[in-house]
Formats: C-alpha cells, sequence, structure tokens
C-alpha cells in the first residue's frame, strides 16, 4: 500500500509539474485531495491493514496530502506570476511616445506682419501707441491740414457715421492725438485698422491695415527719415533689398515723398508684379508740416519731425508672396495654415 501510494503521489507531482494553468491545477486538486480523490481513498483502506501499521500509513497519507497541497500552491502562484507578467507586458505603456499633439493656433498673417514691423521699430526706440477707429472728422482730416475741399473728404472716399464722426481713412490722426497730449521729444509707431469707400479688388479692401510712425525731436532731418527707413527696408524685406524716394504730396508733410522698395520678386529687374518698373510703392512719407505743429501747440521753431505711413497688406503681400488681398480676410484655413 504504500509504495501505490508513492507511485500515486509521484504521479500527481508530475502532473503538477507539466500543468501550465490555473485550471489544470484545480483539477488535479480535485482528484488528488479531493474530498471523494484518490488520496482519501486510502483512508479507507486502512482498514485492511494490520492495526500496528494502521497510524504509520495513515501519517504517510496525511504527509502526501501536505506535499501535494504545498506542491499545488507554489505552481498556483507561479502560474499566477507568468500571468501577471504576461498581462503588464502587454498593457506596457510606452513613455517614450509623443503625445498627441492638441491642435494650436496661430497668428493670422497681417498681425503677424505688424508684430514683425512693431518689433523692428520698437529696436529703435518707438513706442507703440493706438487710437480709435471710429475718428472725429478733425483728427483724420481738419488737425492734419486736409482742407475742408480735398478730394479725399469726399464721402466716397470715406465712411461717415454721422456729420463730423467717421471711420478713421488713415492711422494719420493717431499722430495728432499723441502729439496733443505730451511733449516732444516723440518716436511713436502706431498700428491700426483703416476704412475707405473703395470697391474691393485683388489690391483693395474697404477695411485694412496701417502703419502709423513719426518722429519729433529738435534736430530731426529728411536724412533721418532715409536712415530709418533703410535701415527697418533691410530688416523686414532683407539686406538686398533698395529704397527709392519720389516727391510727393500730403497736406500734413512737407517735403512729401513716396517711397519704393526693389521688387521682391524679380530684385528690381522688372516682372509682373512690378508691371515691369522694378519698384513696389510701400510708404508715404515726409517731413511733419509747421501747420500739423500749430495744430497741437508744438513750437515748429524749436521742434522738426518725420512721419511715415505705410500699408501693412501690401507689406504683407510683397513680402509673403500673396497675389490677392482677399485672402487675408476670407479665413481659408488652407491659406491661414501656411503661415
Ligand atoms: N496717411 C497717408 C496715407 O494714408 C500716409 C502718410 C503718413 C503720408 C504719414 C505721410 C506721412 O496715404
Amino acid at each position: 500500500m504504500k509504495e501505490e501510494l508513492e507511485k500515486l503521489a509521484a504521479e500527481a507531482k508530475h502532473k503538477i509539474e507539466e500543468a501550465d494553468n490555473l485550471s489544470q491545477l484545480e483539477q488535479i486538486r480535485i482528484d488528488y485531495l479531493g474530498r471523494k480523490g484518490c488520496l482519501n481513498l486510502f483512508f479507507k483502506k486502512l482498514g485492511q491493514l494490520p492495526p500496528e501499521d494502521r497510524a504509520l500509513m495513515g501519517q504517510l497519507i496525511n504527509q502526501s496530502k501536505e506535499e501535494l497541497s504545498q506542491g499545488l500552491t507554489r505552481k498556483k502562484e507561479t502560474i499566477a506570476n507568468l500571468l501577471q507578467a504576461e498581462e503588464l507586458e502587454q498593457e506596457r505603456i510606452d513613455i517614450t511616445l509623443p503625445p498627441p499633439m492638441p491642435a494650436s493656433g496661430k497668428r493670422h498673417p497681417i498681425t503677424r506682419t505688424i508684430n514683425d514691423i512693431v518689433h523692428i521699430f520698437s529696436r529703435f526706440g518707438f513706442q507703440i501707441a493706438e487710437g480709435p477707429e471710429v475718428e472725429l472728422e478733425y483728427y483724420n482730416f481738419d488737425a492734419l491740414n486736409i482742407p475742408k475741399d480735398h478730394p479725399s473728404r469726399d464721402m466716397h472716399d470715406t465712411f461717415y457715421t454721422r456729420p463730423g464722426i467717421l471711420l478713421r481713412t488713415h492711422t494719420s490722426p493717431i499722430q495728432i492725438r499723441v502729439m496733443e497730449r505730451g511733449q516732444p521729444p516723440f518716436r511713436i509707431i502706431a498700428p491700426g485698422r483703416a476704412y475707405r469707400r473703395d470697391a474691393t479688388d485683388a489690391s483693395h479692401s474697404s477695411v485694412f491695415h496701417q502703419i502709423e510712425g513719426f518722429l519729433v525731436d529738435e534736430e530731426t532731418t529728411f536724412s533721418d527719415l532715409k536712415g530709418i527707413l533703410n535701415a527697418f527696408v533691410k530688416e523686414f524685406f532683407g539686406k538686398q533689398s533698395v529704397l527709392r524716394f519720389r516727391p510727393s504730396f500730403f497736406p500734413f508733410t512737407e517735403p512729401s515723398a513716396e517711397i519704393d522698395i526693389s521688387c521682391v520678386i524679380c530684385n528690381g529687374k522688372g516682372c509682373s508684379v512690378c508691371s515691369q518698373t522694378g519698384w513696389l510703392e510701400i510708404l508715404g512719407a515726409g517731413m511733419i508740416d509747421p501747420e500739423v505743429f500749430r495744430m497741437v501747440k508744438i513750437d515748429s521753431e524749436r521742434y522738426l519731425g518725420f512721419a511715415f505711413g505705410m500699408g501693412i497688406e501690401r507689406v504683407a503681400m510683397l513680402k509673403y508672396g500673396i497675389n490677392d488681398i482677399r485672402l487675408f480676410y476670407e479665413n481659408d484655413l488652407r491659406f491661414l495654415e501656411q503661415f
């Protein structure tokens, strides 16, 4: 009976070793250690043994049961550990993978152009100023020495909200508002929206942007204007850019100039963008008219100043090679995402 028990125990041990999942182990437990399992059968057979052997045999059976049960527990743990390791491996998170990035917005090309221009002028010591878009006729025209019969006052150029009040047609009224409030010296850069009753086409929009700049000090000359604009253009468009000053007229500057930049597309050789001239107009400028100083009560005997006004859409179109101003306002993502 002892050999029979040992054989059975060895067989169970072997099965435990071979088992590779928990349900197999459970089956082995039921078969060998269960209430009706084969080890318990030995207790029933104890009666067949001579009384002096029964106690020993009983002990052996219990010992086998104990060993098997320990074996089962160990194996269960091994399998559970394996399963857990497998699970962990499958659920492993690769922390080196880049996370899905939220789609981030971008600055509108007009905003970006304004920022770039303002940044350059702030390095030249200019400070930002702003003014209202709904403006008094006085600031937009009268104080800028634009006479009542000047063509730009015509209803076709200007949106009036009511008599005496209008949507500013340029950023020049900011000159007046700043000078009225303070004392020279001034170094101001003033970006903003402007409005004109223009029909919209590839190069005109009734709402557009300008950037006004002006400097007032005791010994300001036309050369200072040239120097600053030259430095700006080289910085903004690149070292190869050249400026050309043409005599012009503005009621609020004397002398006045219109300023061209060598065509950014053909570099001055002549192409369709510059109508074969090699030049593109980007600015109006001049020395501030004494009449303007008089309006804002600045002593024109003591102070001199220059002012300039630049069309932002114009400059952005040249810089980024955009051939239709309407692209700026249509909010087509295919366009906007390129900046
Ligand atoms: N305000 C002028 C315009 O809109 C531009 C300008 C500004 C000219 C300052 C001279 C000086 O055309």
